[in-house]
């Protein structure tokens, strides 16, 4: 089985709203992509960031976003983001009723299309619709917070995921977030995951470009077949 090299995402709902862009610049040389949780208070209680602040953070940096949507009604907002130069925009399978003709949609407008599953999720409803998606973010949390602890039982999502992609050759980040941190990593990896979403992990590190480097030598030790 191979997979390919770590991703590893920052993601700012867990810095200083009041210093973004300086936040950014702090991983900006050490992760991959990150990572922007968008919440809208109803199909998640909390309520984040949207649209106009992804549209700022793209004048000052040339990281790809990595866009997750946790918002109802994401046909009408998801291509906005794609549109403001977002590389990934991720929606909820929960909160779509068409998810191939959005990711449709998202890949005419210029984005990788990504589809997430919530903690209480099966997984299997959706492998047939993978070969329409790009990323696959597994949630190894229940999704709407930041600081949560890691539910390893979430991984048999993942490694369900990683045996029926490389069962059928598809070329899809399988993604996870939530509790991904020095002690979890590992065993994401070890599962197939080969896209990693750390808040805590990396904006509560006192060098949080030394902790994006640490975790993704951790991933990729941990990788099958490494
Ligand atoms: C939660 C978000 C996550 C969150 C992860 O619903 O999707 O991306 O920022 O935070 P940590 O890494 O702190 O669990
Ligand atoms: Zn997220």
């Amino acid at each position: 089985m191979t997979v390919p090299p770590p991703i590893v995402a920052p993601s700012i709902l867990a810095a200083d709203f009041a210093r973004l862009a300086e936040e950014v610049r702090a991983v900006e040389d050490a992760a991959d992509w990150l990572h922007v949780d968008v919440m809208d208070n109803h199909f998640v209680p909390n309520l984040t960031i949207g649209l106009p602040v992804v549209q700022s953070l793209r004048a000052v940096t040339a990281m790809p976003f990595d866009v997750h949507l946790m918002i109802e009604d994401p046909r009408r907002w998801a291509p906005g983001y794609a549109d403001a130069g977002a590389y990934n925009v991720t929606f909820h399978a929960e909160a779509s009723d068409d998810p191939v003709a959005l990711a449709k949609d998202l890949r005419s407008a210029g984005a990788k299309a990504g589809l997430a599953i919530d903690r209480d999720t099966p997984i299997e409803p959706y492998l047939d619709l993978l070969p329409s998606f790009d990323t696959l973010l597994i949630m190894t949390i229940k999704a709407g917070f930041g600081g949560q602890r890691f539910i390893p039982q979430l991984l048999e999502k993942v490694r369900t995921a990683r045996q029926h992609v490389s069962a059928g050759h598809l070329e899809l980040r399988i993604e996870v977030d939530g509790g991904i941190a020095a002690d979890t990593i590992e065993q994401a990896a070890a599962a197939g995951a080969d896209a990693f979403v750390a808040g805590t992990a990396v904006y509560g590190a006192a060098d949080p470009a030394e902790a994006v480097r640490h975790l993704r030598a951790l991933a990729e030790r941990a990788a099958p077949g490494a």
